[in-house]
């Protein structure tokens, strides 16, 4: 009797399982794929301490603020005697005036252009005001004659003080506008005899 066959020896043999250190590699893409969420966090966390940093910054602005100096609007130039005939221009810096002086009045000229505020240079040699800013010219009393100004310049209130000085007000203008039928030049306070 024959012997039943043996079943035939399988010549492949089971792969070796793989060492545990090779399955590591696999915890990789896990890391790159939090990469992301990590840069999303320190992005939240850069804007709330943006936020922060500027609300503070605006608060401490509070115990710093920012001093304008305006010029004075009411000041003393010196007394009457002190003028001659002429344009005095020591006060433009400080207080944006000329000083007029002809043989019958003594006024103020408030320094700024009637087109568009510019602050007009006065040129001696030739006589006039002239403004930079488009062109306009006036006359050594202020009364615009070229340019695209409409009207003279306006001229500050003047009054004598206690003690024989002029007093100057630039919050006080009286202003010379013919189309509007309006002429200030000759009110009390616009001028004060030589
Ligand atoms: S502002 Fe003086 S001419 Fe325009």
């Amino acid at each position: 009797m024959a012997e039943p066959e043996k079943p035939a020896e399988t010549s492949v043999k089971a792969a070796p399982a793989p060492p545990a250190a090779a399955a590591k590699p696999a915890a990789k893409p896990k890391k790159d794929a939090e990469k992301p969420a990590d840069l999303r966090r320190s992005l939240i966390w850069a804007c709330i301490w943006g936020y922060l940093g500027v609300n503070f910054l605006m608060f401490l602005r509070f115990f710093f603020p920012r001093a304008l100096f305006e010029p004075k609007t009411v000041f003393s130039i010196g007394f009457p005697s002190d003028f001659g005939l002429g344009v005095e221009t020591k006060f433009q810096r400080d207080y944006r005036i000329w000083v007029v002086r002809n043989p019958e009045r003594l006024f103020v000229i408030y320094a700024r252009c009637t087109h568009l505020g510019c602050t007009p240079d006065w040129k001696q040699t030739e006589q006039k005001f002239k403004c930079p800013c488009h062109g306009s010219g006036y006359d050594s009393e202020g009364v615009n004659f070229e340019g695209p100004a409409p009207r003279p310049m306006d001229r500050a209130h003047v009054e004598i003080d206690a003690t024989g000085q002029i007093i100057v007000d630039t919050n006080r203008l009286y202003v010379r506008d013919l189309k509007a039928g309006r002429d200030e030049f000759s009110n009390a306070g616009a001028f004060l005899n030589a």
